[in-house]
């Protein structure tokens, strides 16, 4: 398990970052990151695949910008889409297993319940559309292979909605905040860790690989909110640690706010399968927001007491 080589696209990426801690007592990991490794040169990939022969890939980079995806559909479409087929080409000629991750973004989001992995996929803006398409090509190829359908990412860096929030909290008085999309904040630390969590127990000695599981699996934190209760509650609870002000916070529609892509107004997935399966659930929303701001909390102690 040690010699295991594991290749990761998209290393200082807010999952990617964390898969290169999570993983690194399960293999050699070698993470690339754009511009070194360019997704819409397909040479890049297939060259550097063939350089490492890994046993493992595991994409965590995509072009997830998903108003610019609107104004910038071939390159969105050559990242999320074209790339994960070629990679899965190449994991595909080594034998390899192909983790990636897609996104709620692949629904429109008019079903009253969670999303199970078998529902109709219908994108209604570029970004989903495109993420859909690197999920079939990844099918169509037929290796090896774990698509991760995961939403609402954030953690204690990057750029995500919590520290979006925390600066405007501090930027301003009151924030409008649309609460009538609904789904489950994830930490990209908890989505590095469930991975890291299911390649252990496909590398084991005894019980391991993948045994015709290859497959979609939803993979979200418990539980669900909108943005308006995901703000809320982080700034609550952030007032206490951070020592962030809670500014007046108004509910609103999503037609009040009005942006390039449209947006699901259901982004809830189940994830029964990914715990029949492999048996890996993830921590409810709240707490797992709670570990993160422990994270920042932690660091901001440590540059006030170092200033
Ligand atoms: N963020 C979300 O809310 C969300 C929700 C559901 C699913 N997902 C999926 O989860 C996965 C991880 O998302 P994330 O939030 O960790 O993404 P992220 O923080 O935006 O990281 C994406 C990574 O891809 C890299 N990248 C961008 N263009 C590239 C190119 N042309 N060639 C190679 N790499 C390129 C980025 O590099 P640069 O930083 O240099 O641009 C970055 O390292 C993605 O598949 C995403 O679609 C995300």
């Amino acid at each position: 398990m040690r010699n295991t080589k594991i290749l990761v696209f998209g290393r200082i990426g807010q999952v990617g970052w964390e898969l290169r801690h999570k993983l690194a007592c399960l293999g050699r990991v070698t993470a690339l990151e754009y511009p070194e490794m360019d997704f819409s040169k397909p040479e890049m990939i297939r060259t550097a695949v063939r350089a490492e022969t890994p046993a493992i890939i595991i994409n965590a980079a995509a072009f997830t910008a998903v108003d610019k995806a609107e104004g910038d559909p071939d390159l969105a479409m050559a990242i999320n889409g074209t790339a994960p087929g070629v990679i899965a080409e190449e994991a595909r000629r080594l034998g390899s297993l192909l983790v990636h991750y897609s996104t709620d973004y692949v629904f429109d989001g008019a079903k009253s319940s969670p999303y199970v992995e078998s529902d109709l996929p219908h994108p209604v803006n570029v970004y989903g559309k495109t993420k859909l398409a690197g999920d079939e090509a990844i099918q169509s190829v037929g290796g090896d292979y774990l698509i991760l359908r995961t939403s609402w990412v954030y953690g204690a860096r990057g750029s995500n909605f919590l520290l979006t929030m925390l600066r405007l909290a501090q930027e301003r008085p009151q924030l409008q905040i649309v609460d009538d999309q609904i789904g489950a904040p994830t930490p990209s630390e908890c989505i590095a860790e469930a991975t890291a969590n299911i390649l252990a127990q496909l590398l084991a000695p005894v019980g391991g690989g993948l045994n015709g599981r290859s497959g979609i699996y939803n993979l979200t934190c418990t539980g669900e909110t909108s943005w308006f209760g995901f703000a809320k509650t982080l700034l609550t609870q952030s007032s206490g640690t951070l020592g962030c002000t809670v500014p007046n916070l108004i509910p609103i529609k999503t037609s009040e706010f009005p942006r390039p892509a449209k947006r699901p107004a259901n982004s809830r997935l189940s994830c029964q399968r990914l715990e029949e399966t492999f048996g890996v659930t993830l921590p409810a929303w709240e707490h797992a927001l709670s570990l993160v701001l422990d994270t920042l909390t932690e660091g901001s102690s440590r540059i006030t007491s170092q200033a």
